[in-house]
Formats: C-alpha cells, structure tokens, sequence
C-alpha cells in the first residue's frame, strides 16, 4: 500500500493556468453554453453570465485554490486539516467528479465520432436537419451491427486516451497536453468564428445573440447563468483543491484565477459567437436542445454553407474534442488526487481505479439510449440522470459544505493569508461577505432552482 512519492507540483505559472483554463474550458462552452444563451433571451443570458462568473465564481475559484494550496492537499485530506474527523464529508467532493467522468467520456466519445465522420468526409446524412437527427438517433442507440456506428467504441476511446494523460503524471501529462491544446484549441476558434462571420446573412443572428433584452430577463435565466458558471470553471469538484495543492507558494493565486476566469468567460463568448448565429442564420428558431443543438442542428449547418462545410464541421468537432479530453483528465484527477492523498496509493492505482468505475458509469450511461433505453430514475433515461444529480445536485452541495467550513467553522482569515491579503483591506470584507452570505445563497437558489 504504501507507495508515496514527493508530491508532484506544476512545472510553472503558466502551466498552472493552462491547466485550471484547460478544465474550465470543456463541452460545457461548447455544448451546454450556446443552446443556454439560445433559449434564454441570447445576450441578457450572457451578461448575467458574465457578471456571475467575475464575481461570485472567481471568489469560489480562489477559494478552491488557496485552500488546496493551504493545506497542501486534495479535497478530503485538506478537509481533514480544516475540521479534523470530519473530513469524510469531502466524500461527496470525490463523487461527484466521479459520476460527472461516466457520462462525460460518454460525449466526449460521441464528438470524437463527429470529428471522424467530418474528416473523412462522409456528411451526407446530414444533408437535412432530419436526416441529420435521424443520424445521430440511431449513433447513440448503437443499434449498428457495424462497432464504429455506435457510441460504446468512441466511449472506450476517449477512456483511454485520457487514461494515458493521466498515466504521464501533472507536468508530463496533465500540465504539458493544457500547455499545447489549449492555445491550439483558442487558434481554431477564432479561425471557426472569422469563418462565420464572413457567412452572408449572420448579422441578425449576432445581434440577437448579443444584444441584452428585457424580454430575456427571468428569475430562470438568472438560476440558469450561475448554474453554468458553476459548471463551467469547474467548481465544486475539488480539482481546484487538488490543482491549489500542485502550486508554488510564490504564486499569486487573486490575479492567477483572474485569468483563468476571464479565459474561460473569454471562450465562453466565442463559442455562443460560433454558434448560435449561424443557428439563426441557417435554421430560424428551430429546437436546440442541449445535445440536439450540437449533434443534430450543428452537422446539418455545416452542411449547408456554401463552401467549406465539411472542413468547417472537421475543424470544430477537433476543437471540441481538445476541450472535452482535457476537461475530462481534470475531471479525473479530482478523484485519483484524494485517492492517492488518502490511501497512500501509486498514481497509477490511483488511475486504474478511476478509469474503471467511471468506465462503469460511462458504460451504463453510454448504452441508455440504446440496449438500457428502458430503464429510467426519475423520469429520466440514465445518462440524463447522472447529468442531473451530478451537475444540479453534487457541485452546489459540494460547494455549500466549502463556504460553510471556511466562512463559519475556520474563518476566512487564514485563507486570506494564503491569498496574500490584508485581514482589513477591501478585498477582504468583500471575500468574507462573499464567502459568507452571498456564495451559500446563491448555491442554494441553484440547488433548488435546479431540482
Ligand atoms: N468545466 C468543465 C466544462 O465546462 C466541466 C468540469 C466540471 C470539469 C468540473 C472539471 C470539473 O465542461
């Protein structure tokens, strides 16, 4: 059992960033987001986006990794120092990433698939938006006797693609993949976006996509914003306790998670930018549904434009593949992290285990609209419920347990320390106030707006 090594940290600033960016920037820009910003109201949804992201999530974010780097540990053994035998409540922390992995892969596998079919040129099927939902219909329910026709060989590729990343440990792996992807990644969207924006007719799309409306403002459009905030710089999941423990303690860790807030928020823009006016370009106001939008409505707009299409459609589902495999390795080692911090175990066992139950979820997941169509909790099939409990129910809890340890049972004043700030400077009454009262009320409007 007891395979210890000194604990692993990150090479460089910058390599801290890319990582924390490279987690923060996944399918929820990509897929989530933009039918998000679609179905409520375009640009108010952006910018009470925008507003929750710099306040409330870039507080949480430096929360997350001031107290990793506190403590020096991942989530339950950081819990351990703050509330001693108590620590077991950082349970629920490991968990949740753990679930969120399944069905993660599960879509990370189905983008994998889109980005072959666009490569290799074979778009016919999406020569019509039935067609093309038609298509994806019968991808996802594998019905196929033909492997590469059905979700559960992509699943099992993108598994083990992020299995090698993690295997290759934080600088070799985890650090130098952010390192390259990430600005490969912001390269190919702005060459998708200066694309779209030369498509003839696409101005009213970006007005209505950007120009904030009364008519887009609700009580729903608000709880929708902040629950994607959460999701989107990766709150809650632990990675950022995990990511805080790796970081140099000359790091400045307010203006670090500064720019990883705005990358992500920056890329957040550019894929409702890319998106959802070339939906109202080609499509009008059809149905875009969270995964409908990106695998049923996208392939068919790619398909139409007058030229380029398929290269177009190549260069996006690649770029969507960087974001999900890399948010998937960080989704990962927010379980491997507290597994080997409290076990005592080798990465590599660290790893095996994490791939094999989340590879146990991924699967149940990956076969619900297929052989598992059946079965449904709730009333939803199970990879629509393991998004649920996972996104909606786990990360706010999980982020409540967090603020109520630091703003009621420690206080806040040794975290600030960590930050490097003054106990009685501005900064300090507003991140107690935050931390306090304003983050635990908006995670429970979340939590009970969501349920
Ligand atoms: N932030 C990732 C995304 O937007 C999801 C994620 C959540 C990754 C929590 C790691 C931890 O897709």
């Amino acid at each position: 059992m007891q395979e210890t090594a000194a604990r692993e940290s990150f090479g460089s600033r910058a390599g801290f960033i890319f990582a924390a960016a490279a987690s923060a920037i996944g399918l929820g820009n990509f897929w989530r987001f933009p039918y998000l910003v679609n179905e409520y109201g375009g640009g108010t949804f952006i910018l009470i986006y925008l507003i929750s992201a710099l306040t409330f999530g870039m507080v949480l974010v430096t929360l997350e990794v001031a107290v990793g780097r506190m403590t020096g540990k991942s989530v339950i053994e950081a819990y351990g120092d703050l509330i001693g035998k108590y620590k077991w409540i950082g349970v629920i922390t490991v968990i949740l990433p753990l679930v969120l992995l399944g069905y993660y892969c599960v879509i990370g596998g189905w983008v994998m698939k889109y980005a072959v079919v666009f490569i290799t040129g074979n778009i016919e099927p999406f020569s019509s938006l039935e067609g093309s939902s038609a298509y994806y219909d019968a991808f996802v329910a594998g019905g196929s006797s033909d492997i590469w026709n059905g979700p559960v060989i992509w699943f099992i590729i993108f598994l083990l693609i992020s299995t090698v990343v993690l295997i290759a440990g934080m600088k070799k792996g985890i650090e130098l993949i952010s390192k390259i992807l990430i600005p490969i990644l912001i390269m190919m969207l702005i060459v998708l976006i200066v694309f779209i924006l030369m498509i003839p007719g696409i101005g009213p799309g970006i007005e209505k996509t950007f120009v904030p409306t009364l008519d887009g403002l609700s009580i729903d459009s608000v709880v929708a914003a902040m629950g994607q905030v959460f999701f989107s710089v990766s709150l809650g999941a632990g990675i950022l306790i995990a990511y805080g423990s790796y970081l140099g303690k000359d790091i400045n860790i307010k203006k670090t998670m500064c720019i990883t807030t705005v990358m992500e928020c920056v890329v957040a823009i550019g894929c409702a930018m890319l998106i959802v006016p070339m939906v109202f370009a080609f499509a009008g106001d059809v149905d875009v549904q969270g995964s409908g939008l990106m695998f049923k409505t996208l392939p068919a707009m790619f398909y139409r434009m007058p030229a380029f299409g398929c290269a177009a459609g190549a260069v996006f589902f690649i770029t969507v593949f960087f974001a999900a495999w890399t948010s998937s390795v960080s989704l990962s080692e927010s379980v491997i992290a507290p597994l080997r911090d409290s076990l005592k175990i080798s990465r590599v066992k660290g790893v095996a285990f994490t791939i094999v139950f989340g590879g146990i979820i991924g699967m149940l997941c990956c076969l619900s609209y297929g052989l598992l169509s059946d079965v449904a909790i709730g009333g939803r099939c199970i990879l629509d419920f393991v998004d649920f409990v996972s996104s909606n129910i786990l990360m706010p809890i999980s982020s409540i347990i967090l603020c109520i340890i630091i703003g009621y049972v420690i206080g806040t004043k040794r975290v600030l320390n960590e930050i490097g700030v003054d106990a009685k400077s501005g900064y300090a009454k507003y991140f107690n106030v935050m931390i306090r009262y304003v983050c635990p009320v908006i995670l429970i409007v979340i939590l009970l707006g969501q349920i």
